[in-house]
């Protein structure tokens, strides 16, 4: 079973502000869309109130440990365990937040597609750091901000690599600089 993430985050790891993304980046959403499609779907409760329903085309499961809690649509698991039970035989698990279940998953995560909102916002849920080793960059894009969008993003696919250091300047050499303002370096190096 192959875990992925999918997760959007400004330049200081900021994910969430009061149950929501801090920012609107309506081509971020589309590619959200793109990359679970068909596949299975594991999120927080909080980050299932956030959408309030079940996302067509995904096998939505919900974590919480709330005794009878109802997610329509979706399939309620109360751990890890009961989690990777349930979706045992799945090709593909893409974890999809909140902070909460990236940190619960962070250790089977195989790829990651990180979006990263150049930026700062306000905000109360940050995502754990990446670690700076074990990870290589596979892909990354710019996108400048669309017409509805509150910023330019860039788009990474990060995968993991054994006994490697990935997200450092060195790394980084290999996605063309004007990608990644000097701030937005600086704190994949920390
Ligand atoms: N930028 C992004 O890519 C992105 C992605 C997803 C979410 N978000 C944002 O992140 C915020 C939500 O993140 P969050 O970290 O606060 O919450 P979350 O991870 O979505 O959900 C937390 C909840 O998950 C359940 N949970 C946690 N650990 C568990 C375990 N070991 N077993 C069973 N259930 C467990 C608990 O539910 P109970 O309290 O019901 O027990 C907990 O309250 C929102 O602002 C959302 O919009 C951003």
């Amino acid at each position: 079973m192959k875990f992925s993430a999918v997760v959007a985050v400004d330049l200081g790891w900021l994910i969430g502000a009061e149950g929501r993304l801090p920012w609107r980046i309506s081509s971020d959403l589309k590619r959200f869309k793109a990359l679970t499609m068909g596949k299975s779907l594991v999120m927080g409760r909080a980050t299932y109130a956030s959408i309030g329903r079940a996302l067509p085309g995904r096998r939505c499961v919900v974590m919480t440990r709330r005794e009878g809690f109802e997610a329509p649509g979706c399939e309620v698991v109360g751990s890890v365990r009961e989690a990777l039970e349930l979706l045992e035989g799945e090709e593909e698990v893409v974890i999809g937040g909140g902070a909460q279940i990236y940190d619960l998953f962070a250790q089977r995560l195989d790829e990651v597609h990180l979006t990263v909102a150049l930026g700062r916002w306000e905000g109360d849920t940050r995502m754990t750091p990446l670690s700076p080793e074990g990870w290589r960059v596979e892909r990354a894009e710019l996108h400048e901000a669309g017409e509805r969008d509150d910023a330019a993003h860039a788009y990474v696919v990060l995968r993991r690599v054994e006994g490697e250091g990935a997200l450092s300047r060195e790394a980084l050499e290999e996605v063309p600089r004007a990608w990644w303002s000097e701030e937005a370096l600086e704190r994949v190096e920390e």
